[in-house]
């Protein structure tokens, strides 16, 4: 069965003749009797070509092409137009026809056209269908580029983070030995003198900002050590609802205090995992302080915990300031940090305790968008 031709003429006689060609030649012929009814005759089934007068009362040629472009550009038309209109004739290529014919026509120039209109249309359809698939492909390419060039990223972060961790490890646990003897020895002078000033309350105040500031650079030095090394560890099933429960307790003072909004979303049964709590509730306090440490007049924290066959997921959002781009690969490096009286050490210690377990943390933040930490755990320690 050939294609479909729409045969639009207000004159009878025409879309006889015309009809009667056309299916001598074994296509299937539709007629209408004005441009109306053309539309009519479009808008229930597809055609893909149309044979349209241009002279014809009520809806003129022209009207009556440009609707059909416009509705159906997979609709190709060829014009009958007078003779002596060979102007109206480029006017109508413009509009969107794809040949006219001049009246009368002969049988076999029509036929011609036709034919060569049809093998045109099947021509740029098929290369539509091309470009379409092109497209597609090209989208699904930049998305693969994209996802494997985040996997790169995040991979190579990985590797940092751990190197960084290692060298840290070796360097802070040696210097933090190495500086608390001789703090041990300041200390107790310090302490000698502050006795032996007992009658003094002026100069007593001196040995007691040292003894004071000496305790400062031992809990660095206490941290320190444990960012950098594992201490001796109890393994036991660890429930981190019930981890992530207890460290919102710890902080309920502070939370109701700064006005902060506190959401959980905890999935049942999320199988315990071999761990040692006290490194477990760790994760849990740092993470926490930071987040409402931006949070000082409210906020939303929202703690998210599932998980899947082979992991634990937690997500811990806040909705403060955010860390700046320029700042997000160094949170994690020991002593970074952007607080007045900050070590630098909390998320060193989370790093290293996740590390210890075979996880993986990951921050996700911007400027005024608060910041999300991804946790990672695996269910099976490897
Ligand atoms: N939730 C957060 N929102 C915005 N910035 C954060 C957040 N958590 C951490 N940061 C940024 O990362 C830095 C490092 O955090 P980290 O916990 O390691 O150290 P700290 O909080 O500065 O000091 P401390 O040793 O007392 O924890 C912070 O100073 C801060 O700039
Ligand atoms: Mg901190």
């Amino acid at each position: 069965m050939k294609e479909k031709i729409l045969v639009v003429d207000d004159e009878k006689v025409i879309l006889q003749l015309t009809s009667m060609i056309l299916r001598n030649k074994g296509f299937d012929v539709v007629t209408a009797e004005s441009g109306q009814e053309g539309l009519e005759v479009l808008a229930r089934e597809p055609v893909p070509l149309v044979l349209l007068d241009y002279m014809m009362p009520v809806m003129d040629g022209m009207t009556a092409l440009r609707h059909i472009k416009e509705r159906y550009p997979a609709t190709y038309v060829i014009m009958f137009t007078g003779k002596g209109s060979e102007e109206i004739a480029v006017e109508l290529m413009k509009a969107g026809a794809s040949d006219y014919v001049l009246k009368p026509f002969k049988n076999q120039d029509l036929l011609d056209r036709i034919e060569n209109v049809l093998l045109i249309r099947r021509i740029e359809l098929h290369n539509q269908e091309l470009r379409a698939e092109i497209e597609k492909w090209n989208q699904e390419l930049e998305q693969r580029v994209a996802e494997k060039s985040a996997e790169l990223e995040r991979a190579q972060m990985e590797i940092i983070q751990a190197e960084k961790l290692a060298a840290f490890g070796h360097l802070s646990a040696g210097m933090a030995h190495e500086i608390r003897n001789p703090l041990n020895s300041i200390s107790l002078f310090a302490q000698i003198l502050h006795s032996g000033l007992a009658d003094n309350a002026e100069l007593r105040e001196y040995p007691e900002k040292i003894i004071k500031e000496v305790d400062r650079i031992d809990g660095i030095l206490r941290k320190l050590l444990n960012a950098s090394k594992r201490p001796h560890l109890e393994l036991s099933g660890v429930d981190l609802a019930e981890e992530i429960r207890r460290a919102l307790d710890l902080f309920e003072a502070q939370i109701r205090l700064q006005g902060v909004e506190v959401e959980t979303d905890i999935a049942p049964h999320v199988p315990l995992i071999q761990a040692d709590s006290h490194e477990i509730s760790q994760i849990f306090n740092n993470l926490i302080v930071n987040a409402l440490y931006e949070m000082p007049h409210g906020g939303r924290l929202r703690i998210v915990l599932r998980h899947d066959a082979q992991f634990i997921h937690i997500d811990l959002s806040d909705s403060g300031r955010g860390i700046p781009k320029e700042n997000l690969y160094r949170v994690f490096d020991p002593f970074f940090t952007t607080k007045e009286r900050g070590t630098g050490l909390g998320l060193s210690v989370v790093l290293r305790i996740i590390k210890g377990y075979g996880g993986r943390i990951n921050v996700e933040s911007g400027e005024g968008q608060g910041t999300t930490f991804h946790i990672q755990l695996p269910l099976m320690p490897s």
